[in-house]
């Protein structure tokens, strides 16, 4: 436990182990932080848990530094494992304590742990008195999840945001000004580009919704990774440019190949819109970690997909990269196909077909070339990545 700012502490725990998270979904090659926080008022609120593997250590550190008898009330800001994991294990401690959330989070509380507790439903704008500090609701819904929702701790001015602003990012401080940036801002729009790409419309809305509640916030401490002390404006701010199409103007040419040939038409393509001045990411799907991937996705204008023919479709990890792509519904990109074949040859197509299917524009004229392409192929290879260039310079004027 350590204090973040005058009655409120931080009372979560490091994960530095965790490579994997939402299964086997999303890579966290920095491991990660379950940020469950308490307000150490004339009431004593304790605003989300942990995830259950830390269940016994978390409620056992509680119960030593404050006693859990004097735990007031609980806020469930997220009904996901990572953070309301620890709720049956607690609520075995301390079974009476209210449980404030949004009417979803009760009724995802109770699908999960099929019990009837004291819960009190709160929406946005209301809020609990503990005395020296009010407890101000924000929902979130769809951010990410249903019963999302925000806890602004009004006289210390912390915005507990949940998921919101976060990052799997276990790091030596808990404060961003005392963190690596790089690491910090790699982090944090991996979590974008993977998680919130598919709400930022909602997103929008809320970003203003929040702005317009004129919250005097001086701290915002989410429930993943380091808490914004310094500039804490800085990420709502970054998540502002993010849900809005964001792109950094440059391409990304993704490719997964057998024996070669479809690598050389990759190096091609990427030469071509090179040549047209945009800056290109070249990028092995099958050997490359898929949410650093989608980021890179998240940060390209244009996104150009090739694949091998196998069995009359598509390699298995460009399946999987598509698949997520669809399901992001990305804004504003630009794409193309291209693929090698023996003798069928419908991966282009199907590629094609999967990037319209996925919100992408994409450019006609997708290259298919029988066996290992030749120099003249590479080179109409090239002229279709000069093709796809252009379209990207015309979309950013
Ligand atoms: Fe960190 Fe949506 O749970």
């Amino acid at each position: 436990m350590f204090r973040i700012k005058d009655e409120v502490y931080w009372v979560g725990v490091k994960d530095w182990e965790l490579r994997k998270f939402h299964g086997e979904e999303y890579s966290t090659h920095r491991g990660s932080s379950y940020n469950s926080y308490l307000i150490k008022d004339e009431k004593i609120a304790l605003v989300d848990t942990v995830w259950s593997p830390f269940q016994q250590s978390f409620i056992k550190e509680l119960d030593q530094e404050i006693g859990l008898d004097r735990v007031s009330l609980l806020v469930i800001n997220h009904t996901e494992q990572d953070h309301a994991g620890s709720l049956g294990f607690l609520m075995e401690n301390i079974p009476k304590l209210p449980i404030y959330c949004t009417k979803n989070g009760a009724t995802i509380i109770k699908k999960h742990f099929h019990k009837d507790w004291d819960f009190h439903i709160v929406k946005t704008g209301d809020s609990i008195d503990l005395g020296r500090n009010k407890l101000v609701f924000v929902e979130l819904p769809m951010l990410h999840w249903p019963d999302s929702m925000a806890t602004f701790v009004s006289g210390a001015n912390v915005l507990l945001s949940n998921d919101a602003f976060g990052q799997h990012y276990a790091a030596p401080y808990m404060f961003n000004d005392l963190v690596d940036q790089g690491e910090l801002y790699q982090e944090a729009i991996k979590y974008f580009a993977n998680i919130l790409t598919p709400f930022t419309k909602i997103l929008r809305a809320k970003i203003k919704e929040i702005k317009n509640m004129n919250l005097p916030i001086e701290m915002i401490a989410p429930s993943h990774g380091i808490i914004w002390r310094e500039n804490p404006l800085q990420i709502l701010e970054k998540y502002d440019q993010w849900a809005n199409d964001y792109h950094e103007g440059t391409a990304v040419v993704l490719y997964d190949t057998m024996w070669g040939a479809t690598k050389k038409m990759a190096g091609a393509i990427a030469q071509g819109l090179e040549n047209k001045g945009i800056g290109t990411k070249v990028i092995n799907i099958g050997r490359s970690d898929r949410n650093d991937l989608i980021t890179d996705v998240f940060k390209a204008k244009g996104i150009v997909v090739g694949s091998s023919t196998i069995n009359k479709g598509i390699l298995s990890d460009t399946a999987a990269v598509l698949e997520i792509i669809k399901g992001l519904q990305f804004k504003g990109k630009i794409g193309g196909a291209f693929g090698s074949y023996g003798w069928s040859g419908e991966s282009v197509k199907i590629i094609e077909n999967r990037l319209t299917e996925s919100g992408i524009e994409v450019v006609p004229g997708g290259i298919k070339l029988l066996w290992d392409p030749t120099n003249e192929e590479l080179s109409q290879c090239e002229a279709y990545g000069e093709l796809i260039g252009e379209r990207i310079k015309e979309s950013l004027v």
